[in-house]
């Protein structure tokens, strides 16, 4: 067992969390209270190889293991959780996806301009009555033929106005259940389709999520991703990658919490003494770390058996279980050492906490994930 990362890992690590302390670190409250999404970072991310590390270099990927992804993702998460929450999407649902699935042809035309930012990707799942409950797709992918007509409402859609890529799963034979699903890459201009209202978030406001309407739109079969009915499966695989993703930023987010806090321990002082030197909060700092250390290695582990070509379908999900479980208590605890500075914007650590708690709903609840477990144990 080897716990050491590579020279290769130190340098993507220190890469992004110089990108993180230069790029996105100005304007993040900003960006936070005015919902903006931080488009001109995302280009910066794409031209540094953030967007598409995993993928292969002949589309323009990184080539990187999921270990780096890991890295790279728990240190832009540290100071900008919308940010992450887009390369999350683009590197983990949507490359990750089409590499492993799609066709040549989708590679070419779509994966090449994803792995550098040219295009954003979004993964379109949810619905108005499909969140958890997967497999209750209203979203129709009517066969005509030569294409799909598309009609329905999806919802919550991470990237959902700035995508130019949305990768669609739509039911095609109801009769069949899960089984007659499909994914479909519809383009941003296709005729009836039409981004719909955004939300007004607790957290992540930097991001936008949008609701997305289709009408009789014309989805060429080519746009297919695998074969016919493969649609369920296809979300299914590519959220288990996913929640190695979302662990990381939830991790990213405590451990961003943390460190802001034992700075400001060390700073703060009340009753004659930094507050670094009370018991009271030297013990939840050493709480605070090792829940960060426990969850780090869960998703190293997930991270680790994915790249391993193993089976890591369990360790992802008891990875994002876990990280989204401390990033509420370690963000929780990070307020608290600041006091009533850490009630307010300036200091970071609010927005920390309403960051962390999309990551207990998004890419599949806490419940989702004790179901993926608890099937996987007693399989
Ligand atoms: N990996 C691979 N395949 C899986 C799987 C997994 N984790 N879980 C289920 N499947 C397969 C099953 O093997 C089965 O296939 P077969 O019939 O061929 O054997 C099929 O899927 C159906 O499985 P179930 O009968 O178990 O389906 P279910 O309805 O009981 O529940 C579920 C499945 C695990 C609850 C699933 O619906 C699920 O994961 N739901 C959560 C969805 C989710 O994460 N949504 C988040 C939205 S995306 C998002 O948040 C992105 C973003 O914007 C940030």
């Amino acid at each position: 067992m080897n716990f050491e990362l590579t020279e290769e890992h130190l340098t993507v690590q220190k890469a992004a969390r110089d990108f993180a302390q230069t790029e996105l670190l100005p304007g993040v409250i900003e960006r936070d209270t005015e919902q903006k999404f931080p488009a001109e970072q995302i280009k910066k991310m794409g031209e540094l190889g953030f967007m598409g590390m995993m993928t292969d270099p002949k589309y323009n990927g990184g080539g990187m293991d999921t270990i780096s992804y890991v890295l790279a993702m728990e240190e832009i998460s540290k100071v900008d959780a919308s940010a992450s929450v887009c390369m999350s999407v683009n590197n983990s649902l949507v490359c990750w996806g089409l590499e492993r699935f799609g066709t040549e042809e989708q590679k070419e035309k779509y994966l090449k301009k994803l792995t550098t930012a040219e295009y954003i990707g979004a993964f379109c799942l949810s619905e108005p009555e499909a969140g958890s409950d997967a497999t209750s797709q209203r979203t129709t992918a009517e066969d005509k033929g030569d294409h799909y007509l598309l009609n329905g409402t999806k919802n919550w859609i991470t990237n959902g106005k700035s995508a130019s890529v949305y990768v669609v799963i739509a039911q095609t034979h109801p009769e069949k259940k899960h089984k007659g699903i499909n994914a479909l890459i519809v383009e941003r201009g296709m005729p009836g389709f039409v981004v719909g209202k955004k939300e007004d978030k607790m957290g992540i406001r930097g991001s936008d999520t949008h609701s997305l309407m289709f009408t009789d739109v014309k989805v060429p079969k080519a746009n297919r991703i695998g074969d016919e009915g493969f649609g369920f499966t296809f979300a299914m695989t590519t959220l288990n990658g996913g929640r190695i993703g979302i662990a990381s930023q939830a991790l990213g987010i405590a451990a961003g919490a943390y460190e802001l806090a034992l700075k400001y321990s060390k700073e703060r002082k009340a009753f004659n003494k930094h507050l670094s030197e009370h018991q009271a909060i030297q013990f939840k700092l050493a709480d605070m770390a090792t829940k960060i250390n426990a969850a780090r290695l869960l998703i190293w582990q997930a991270a680790f058996l994915k790249d391993q070509k193993r089976d890591f379908v369990k360790a992802a999900a008891m990875a994002k279980l876990f990280a989204s479980q401390i990033a509420q208590e370690v963000t929780t605890e990070a307020v608290q050492i600041h006091g009533g500075y850490g009630y307010v914007k300036e200091f970071h650590v609010e927005r920390l906490m309403r960051d962390a708690k999309i990551t207990q709903i998004y890419e599949g609840t806490t419940e989702i994930q004790k179901m993926v477990i608890s099937r996987e144990l007693l399989r």
